[in-house]
């Protein structure tokens, strides 16, 4: 039976890919690379980075260029309709990795950025493939570092409070729901700094962009204090470098 490895790369640092992840890649002789076509030149070359520095055998990269996606339906409020749109795209998405490893032989790979738990569509497209029996294939998933570690190691910090949860969210949610007491809150996804909209004096942000990345920036403070710098410092770096990936977390003291 063929074979599928989902291998997660860690979150941009080429050095946080795992041994496991090396020893998976060596098996595969086809990698596809699931992007927007205009997918940051700089992602695309990380990934391309890893395959050239750790593998010696031949293999075949396969693009895979993303459908467009309904971006008219609003997230926030119009979940059912959101959550539809989603599907439609995600099986569209299916339907191309399906005929692209149809076409193909021998090992697949495809590799993931941080972890494909985590805000990753890879696994429900793969589901959604052998849900529909055409194809039958085994697959792996090889973890990898997710921003969320680190975020957290950049700041040398713990996720959580002794003994309290994290919350992992998106700033669309943030936005909506706001920080729980007792609860550190992990943003994910957010292209509008939603923490400025988050109401109260007694929250700290732990903020971090491009980590692992040679342009690595944090920022922590009380958030009414950083917030607007944070906002600046934001907006100037990913108007100096066209694109821009953050992710922070956020809790109310004591
Ligand atoms: C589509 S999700 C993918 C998450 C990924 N699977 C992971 O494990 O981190 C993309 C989001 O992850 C976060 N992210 C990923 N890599 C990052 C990095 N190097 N620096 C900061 N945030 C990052 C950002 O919040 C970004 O909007």
């Amino acid at each position: 039976m063929r074979k599928l490895y989902v291998i997660g790369i860690g979150a941009g640092d080429p050095d946080q890919v795992t041994v496991q992840a090396i020893k998976a890649m060596r098996q595969v002789n086809v990698f596809f690379m699931i992007g927007k076509g205009a997918e940051k030149q700089e992602l695309v070359d990380v990934r391309s980075a890893i395959l050239t520095e750790h593998l010696r055998h031949p293999y075949r990269v396969v693009e895979i260029l993303d459908p467009p996606r309904d971006r008219t339906v609003p997230g926030a409020g119009a979940d059912t309709e959101y959550r539809g749109v989603v599907a439609d795209w995600h099986e569209q998405r299916s339907e191309l990795l399906e005929r692209a490893f149809a076409d193909t032989d021998g090992v697949g790979g495809i590799l993931v950025w941080g972890d494909p738990s985590l805000y990753d569509s890879t696994l429900r497209m793969i589901e959604r493939v052998l849900e529909r029996e055409r194809m039958h294939f085994d697959y792996e998933v090889i973890p990898g570092i997710t921003s969320v570690q680190a975020l957290a190691a950049a700041h040398r910090m713990v996720l959580h409070e002794i003994g309290e949860p994290v919350h992992i969210t998106t700033g669309r949610r943030l936005r909506e729901e706001g920080v729980a007491s007792g609860q550190s809150t992990l943003v994910m996804l957010d292209g509008d700094c939603s923490f400025t909209q988050v109401p109260g004096d007694d929250i700290y942000i732990w903020w971090g962009a491009y980590l692992g990345m040679p342009d690595e920036t944090i920022v922590e403070g009380p958030l009414r204090v950083v917030e607007h710098r944070i906002a600046r410092r934001r907006a100037a770096l990913r108007e100096a470098k066209g694109w821009i990936m953050d992710v922070y977390l956020l809790r109310r003291n004591g």
